[in-house]
């Protein structure tokens, strides 16, 4: 049976009204901090011209304009060098104007994107990247977690759902998203299975989930037959198919077995820049 419209759009899990909520909490914390003197400020860094990434920094600083937030945009030629990048690092770290510094994923290859993520301030490293945050993942004391993984547990409790016992399955194994976000719902006692390119039956695993994440940004690689009824289904991915945005999952073919799923656009993507903001703002509220 297909679902009629209305039954599809309930099972819509909405980013954009969630970050929306997420980023008036923020806009009002703002307005305390610059009673206070403190100009929440974020830098982000932006090295070559790959598209995605520019979108990216572009959404960014513009969710920091909306919520009151100083966003300083720096962009550099892809021939920039490890060293000068390095030396731009140092001066944000020590400049106690900025609070946040994000360096934007990936790098061009002749760049370390381990040493410069070590290079960064564990104090501004709102994007929680960092060795020393990445660590307390596991001790649940990170100053900052990741903002993909910790944008999808928003959506979780947003609408109520609860991970404990339920099998997870995450695909894909970044550290941006995949890794993180495993640890992050194991500390909430899920069963989770971590699944990457080499997994083998991918789909029987899949099929079992409950909460089923993908993070693979292969396009449509999910359809009907990787779904349990009833499942909820978070799709990370993002693919640009000619000229049109689309994510792992193919929505039209899933959307009558699940019980809740996010679009592409529209679903995770809002939830990261929101948390990003609510990072910057926590790191400025602990210079108060
Ligand atoms: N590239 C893709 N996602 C991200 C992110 O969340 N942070 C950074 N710095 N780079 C990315």
């Amino acid at each position: 049976m297909i679902s009629d419209n209305s039954d599809i759009q309930k099972k819509i899990i909405d980013g954009r009204l969630i970050a929306k909520n997420i980023e008036s909490s923020i806009s009002e914390k703002v307005i305390k901090l610059k009673k206070n003197g403190i100009v929440p400020s974020i830098a982000v860094i932006l090295v070559g011209d790959n598209p995605a990434s520019e979108v990216y920094v572009r959404n960014k600083d513009i969710a920091a304009k909306r919520c009151g937030i100083l966003s300083k945009k720096d962009i550099y030629p892809a021939s920039l060098t490890e060293k000068e990048l390095l030396n731009k690092i140092d001066e944000l770290n020590n400049d106690p104007l900025i609070h946040g510094i994000l360096v934007q994923l990936p790098l061009p290859p002749h760049i370390d994107e381990k040493k410069i993520m070590e290079a960064i301030n564990p104090s501004k490293d709102v994007d929680g990247f960092h060795p020393l945050n990445v660590g307390k993942i596991f001790t649940e004391n990170a100053a900052f977690y990741p903002c993909t993984p910790y944008g999808i547990l928003k959506m979780l409790d947003f609408y109520d759902i609860s991970v404990k016992g339920k099998n997870c399955v995450v695909i894909g194994q970044s550290n941006i998203v995949g890794k993180p976000l495993s640890i992050m719902l194991m500390n909430r006692h899920a069963t989770v299975s971590s699944l990457n390119i080499f997994t083998k039956d991918v789909k029987s695993i899949a099929s079992k989930a409950d909460v089923l994440i993908s993070a693979t940004g292969k396009a449509h690689l999910i359809d009907e037959e990787y779904i349990k009824d009833g499942a909820v289904v978070i799709d990370v991915g993002i693919s640009n198919i000619n000229g049109k945005l689309c994510g792992d999952v193919n929505f039209e073919k899933v959307v009558n077995k699940v019980s809740k799923i996010t679009p592409v656009p529209g679903g995770v993507g809002p939830l990261t820049v929101a948390v990003l903001m609510e990072n910057t703002v926590k790191s400025a509220s602990m210079k108060s």
